[in-house]
């Protein structure tokens, strides 16, 4: 090959200077590349430097962090901010169960059917879980409806807590066990050590379910952390035992069928589903391991490239800790490695976006009627074995859904399987209907009429709850029992601020 080259180069002159120019670029891109590498070690260095403060332990109060670091701290401030919608998404509170009213019905007899708000950012985590029905009015002679675990996602007291008083016992007591101990929202010690500022892992789940499937967490490189820091809250999960400890399901894969086989062989459901007696399953947020399938992930590129694009300021280089749609700022994000236009961009991500909400939107149709038709067929005197084939398709069509969709920015993250996986829920969806057509007709029904679902009200009424008692039970308790817990945490200087 070099005997060629060099014939060739002896014609043609000019081939030499080209792969010389060629080379040369290379030197000076990698050089380029050693120094961004240096001056990015010495930008850590220089804020270690500069540390004002000593942060001992585990401080979970961020305010304190931000006196070392004020341009993450403020920017990590913004994360409280109301003030982006994209199309289908943002950091303004929205009512989901308002606008896809369908859900009220796939969820009866399960917590989500009386509230569902889309996310926030990260500094609205406390507020909103003491303020979702979900999490009921614990105290006063009313139990808890959720364990310790439920905070597990909410604040940098949890890796406080469970280093204090261990990891299972902190899973296992009451919610409201530590209403006044779980104060500070999402922050700087749930992603970071405070003597290198390395990125840490601080939740217990993430690296034992590298260990069950024989990888070693501490063996990740800074691109990887830069996505397992998300991974420890942004995931699939559930409750194990009567422990309630909290375990990622990942032992056979990541995949919705691997998961769904992990919670098959330990025949786990999250609740018997009130109309149609399924055994159910509920997604949580697998961001992380549905954004691994995707493109992006394939080439390499981690959650903080695009959520947490870099920023300059006076020649300093850092983070942006407002965590946020990407789509907020395209110009730091996206056009960092695209050279399209911003409204190009945006419309790739819109025209992903409308695509999925396509096959959703029909599944958000088929699902509930079938949930119902189930209902008239046990009220007609159905028998289990009748019923177990439809009741089996509908798990499994609901757990496809409900994957898909739980996982907020799956359309974009990896358009193609998400595709793939609604197919499949859609097409389980029909072929329940078709079992259920079997048993109306050897049944005898005929007169099937769905019910009016076509608002939140109408939806909740149907399924039987009483909102208005449970709204009104709920509003008593946000006046009284927060404001307490928030007091006390005050008192015993566990919160610095009011935020
Ligand atoms: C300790 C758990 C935890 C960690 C770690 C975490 N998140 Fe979150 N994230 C949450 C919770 C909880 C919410 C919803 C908060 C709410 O609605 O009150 C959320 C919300 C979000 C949102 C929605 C924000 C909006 O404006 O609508 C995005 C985007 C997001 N997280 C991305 C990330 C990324 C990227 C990372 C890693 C750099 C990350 N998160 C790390 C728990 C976490
Ligand atoms: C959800 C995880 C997460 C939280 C919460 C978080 N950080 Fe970070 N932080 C990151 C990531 C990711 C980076 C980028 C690290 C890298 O690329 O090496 C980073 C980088 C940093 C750096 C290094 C310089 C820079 O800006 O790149 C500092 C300092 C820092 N964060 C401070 C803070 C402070 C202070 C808080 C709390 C107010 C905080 N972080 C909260 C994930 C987080
Ligand atoms: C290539 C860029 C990119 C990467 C990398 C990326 N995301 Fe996203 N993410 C997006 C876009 C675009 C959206 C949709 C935003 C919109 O519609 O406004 C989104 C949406 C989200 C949302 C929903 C936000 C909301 O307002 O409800 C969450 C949560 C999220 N991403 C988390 C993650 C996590 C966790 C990772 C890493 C495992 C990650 N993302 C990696 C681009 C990215
Ligand atoms: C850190 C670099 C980086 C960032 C930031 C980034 N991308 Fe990409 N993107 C890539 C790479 C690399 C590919 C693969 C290109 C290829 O193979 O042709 C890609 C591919 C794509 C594709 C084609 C996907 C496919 O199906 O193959 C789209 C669309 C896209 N990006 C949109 C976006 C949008 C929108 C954003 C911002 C929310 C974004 N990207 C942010 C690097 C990036």
């Amino acid at each position: 090959m070099f005997k060629k080259l060099g014939e060739s180069i002896k014609k043609r002159p000019a081939i030499g200077w080209i792969l010389f120019a060629v080379v040369m670029v290379g030197v000076f891109l990698l050089g380029l590349l050693a120094a961004s590498i240096t001056e990015r070690r010495a930008e850590i260095a220089t804020l270690l430097n500069n540390k004002q403060i000593e942060i001992e332990g585990i401080e979970s109060r961020n305010e304190r962090w931000g006196i070392n670091y004020p341009r993450e701290y403020q920017t990590w401030l913004k994360t409280q901010d109301m003030d982006f919608s994209s199309k289908h998404m943002g950091n303004v509170p929205s009512d989901v169960l308002e606008a896809r009213p369908s859900m009220v019905v796939m969820w009866a007899g399960y917590a989500f059917s009386r509230e569902y708000t889309a996310p926030r950012g990260h500094m609205h985590a406390i507020e909103d879980i003491h303020n979702t029905l979900r999490t009921g009015t614990p105290g006063d002679g009313v139990d808890d409806m959720q364990p310790g675990t439920c905070w597990a996602c909410k604040s940098p007291d949890v890796p406080r807590l469970m280093h204090e008083v261990g990891i299972e016992e902190f899973y296992k007591a009451k919610w409201s066990h530590w209403g006044s101990e779980v104060v500070n929202p999402i922050g700087c010690a749930d992603c970071h050590d405070p003597q290198t500022m390395q990125l840490k892992i601080t939740r217990p789940a993430l690296v034992e379910a590298f260990e069950r499937q024989g990888r070693d967490i501490t063996k990740a490189t800074q691109q990887e952390m830069r996505s397992l820091v998300c991974a420890q809250c942004h995931v699939e999960y559930y409750f194990k035992g009567d422990d309630k400890y909290l375990t990622f399901p990942w032992d056979n894969g990541s995949s919705v069928e691997e998961i769904e086989a992990y919670y098959d062989e330990i025949e786990f459901t999250d609740w018997t589903h009130s109309l149609s007696r399924a055994p159910m399953l509920k997604a949580q947020h697998p961001d992380y391991e549905i954004f691994n399938m995707g493109p992006h992930a394939k080439r390499g590129l981690s959650c903080a490239d695009c959520h947490m694009p870099y920023r300059s300021e006076g020649g300093i280089k850092y983070s942006d800790h407002q965590v946020v749609s990407p789509l907020k700022n395209i110009t730091s994000t996206c056009q960092t490695c695209h050279r399209d236009s911003e409204e190009n961009l945006r419309e790739y991500v819109y025209e992903y976006q409308d695509k999925v909400l396509e096959i959703r939107d029909r599944i958000e149709e088929v699902l509930p009627k079938v949930h119902i038709m189930a209902k008239i067929a046990w009220d007609n005197g159905a028998t289990d074995q009748e019923m177990a084939q439809a009741l089996k398709l509908i798990r499994q069509a609901q757990w496809r859904w409900d994957f898909s969709v739980a996982s907020h920015g799956a359309s974009f993250h990896a358009p193609v399987e998400t595709q793939r996986m609604l197919a499949h829920s859609l097409d389980r969806s029909l072929q329940a209907q078709l079992e259920l057509q079997k048993v109306f007709h050897d049944k005898g029904i005929t007169d099937f009429q769905m019910p009016d679902i076509s608002s939140k009200d109408k939806a909740q009424e149907y399924i039987g709850l009483d909102m208005k008692a449970l709204k009104s039970a709920k509003e008593q308790w946000i006046k009284t029992v927060p404001p307490r817990w928030l007091k006390e945490a005050k008192e015993n200087g566990r919160l610095l601020s009011n935020l």
